[in-house]
């Protein structure tokens, strides 16, 4: 069984091939450079840069693969959430493969790709305990199967790479900003500066990380002769004390979360064995340390994708769209691209019965 899973949510063009013995058969992936000078993605130029590369990087993840199209016996693409310009690129391209092939087409919702990554590339067995950490999400699931998701806290405001990114700003660091804190992090003193840890006592799983990014624009500011954080002067040092506060503090509202989570999953889920942590900001080692720790002492078992699988790519995609073809899960070609998709709206339906309403 060979499925193809198309990305192009954000600011990654990327395409792969799995079969069901979880091996990637071929893969391609460019990444936007287009983006660095605005310091964030630009959502028009994102979409244009699909529509430029799109077909190349599919032929390529299929010369890769040593296939024919025809080989293929689905073709999946991220179907949202995301900036839609980009969706459409993506989903257009593989409902016209569909069509010509006449394969069915899978709209896989793109943190589905992030939440199954890991049974690709770990044994990883449902149910599990999810920490999703991307640039636009930032949520505690439990994965109960492919579609099956319940959501036990989220964000109620900045998303955890969101933060990193937005500190990142702040510093001059450039875009993504995550890579780069981590980077000064790793030579920075994290007990330099306090920073808050925003709804500890909150009683729910529930993140917050704007009240962290003003705590760190006010460092800064006090940093710049007249306040403004443009005229801040600091030195590597103090920058790098800062991301090493910044990453800790994110890092022990994240952990103290998911012990909550894990004691709500454990006496629900008993049968339920691993902790897995998906989504852009999972490539950060000092999160992924502390989770390995946090699931070793609740007798969990720790399990992330490999760091390239972290951040947006087209094998996550091939996967989601693998596992929900298994099920008979697939879609008619009159599917809408959602710029906006709940997880735990993603309930599974029956072989043929159309886009999934939410
Ligand atoms: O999953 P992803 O590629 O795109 C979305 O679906 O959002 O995640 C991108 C996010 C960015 O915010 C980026 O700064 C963050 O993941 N990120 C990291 C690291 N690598 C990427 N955050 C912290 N540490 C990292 N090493
Ligand atoms: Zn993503």
């Amino acid at each position: 069984m060979l499925v193809l899973g198309i990305e192009s949510s954000c600011d990654e063009t990327a395409a792969a091939i799995v079969n069901e013995k979880r091996e990637i058969l071929g893969q391609s992936l460019l990444s936007q450079e287009e983006h660095k000078v605005f310091g964030g993605v630009v959502p028009e130029i994102a979409a244009r840069s699909h529509l430029d590369h799109i077909d190349e990087i599919i032929e390529h993840c299929v010369n890769k693969a040593g296939i024919k199209l025809e080989d293929l016996d689905a073709i999946a693409a991220s179907s949202g959430p995301g900036l839609i310009g980009g969706v459409v690129v993506g989903v257009m391209a593989a409902k016209a493969l569909a069509l010509a092939l006449n394969k069915p087409f899978i709209a896989v919702n793109h943190l589905e790709g992030h939440a199954l990554c890991a049974r690709l590339t770990e044994d990883v067995t449902y149910p599990y305990l999810l920490l999703l950490v991307s640039g636009g999400h930032c949520q505690i699931l439990i994965v109960k199967g492919v579609g099956d998701f319940e959501r036990l806290g989220t964000t109620i405001d900045d998303a955890a790479g969101e933060a990193f990114d937005k500190v990142a700003k702040m510093l001059n660091l450039g875009y993504p900003g995550g890579p780069m804190i981590e980077k000064m992090a790793s030579v920075g003193n994290p007990d330099r500066f306090p920073l808050p840890r925003p709804l500890q006592n909150s009683g729910d799983c529930n993140l917050s990380f704007s009240g962290l990014k003003t705590a760190v624009r006010k460092i800064i500011e006090s940093y710049s002769p007249d306040g403004k954080i443009e005229h801040a002067i600091m030195r590597k040092r103090d920058a790098a004390d800062i991301c090493a506060a910044f990453q800790t503090a994110a890092t022990d509202c994240l952990t103290h979360k998911l012990k909550k989570a894990i004691s709500y999953f454990k006496q629900n889920y008993p049968e339920g064995k691993d902790l897995v942590v998906s989504g852009g900001v999972a490539a950060n080692t000092f999160l992924r340390e502390s989770l390995k720790k946090l699931a070793d002492k609740h007798q969990l078992q720790f399990s992330a994708p490999p760091i390239k699988y972290c951040t947006d790519n087209g094998v996550m995609i091939a996967w989601a769209g693998l596992e929900r073809f298994q099920k008979g899960l697939t879609d008619t070609l009159d599917f809408k691209p959602r710029p906006r998709w709940p997880l735990d709206a993603n309930a599974p339906k029956a072989a043929g019965a159309g886009g999934v309403k939410a």
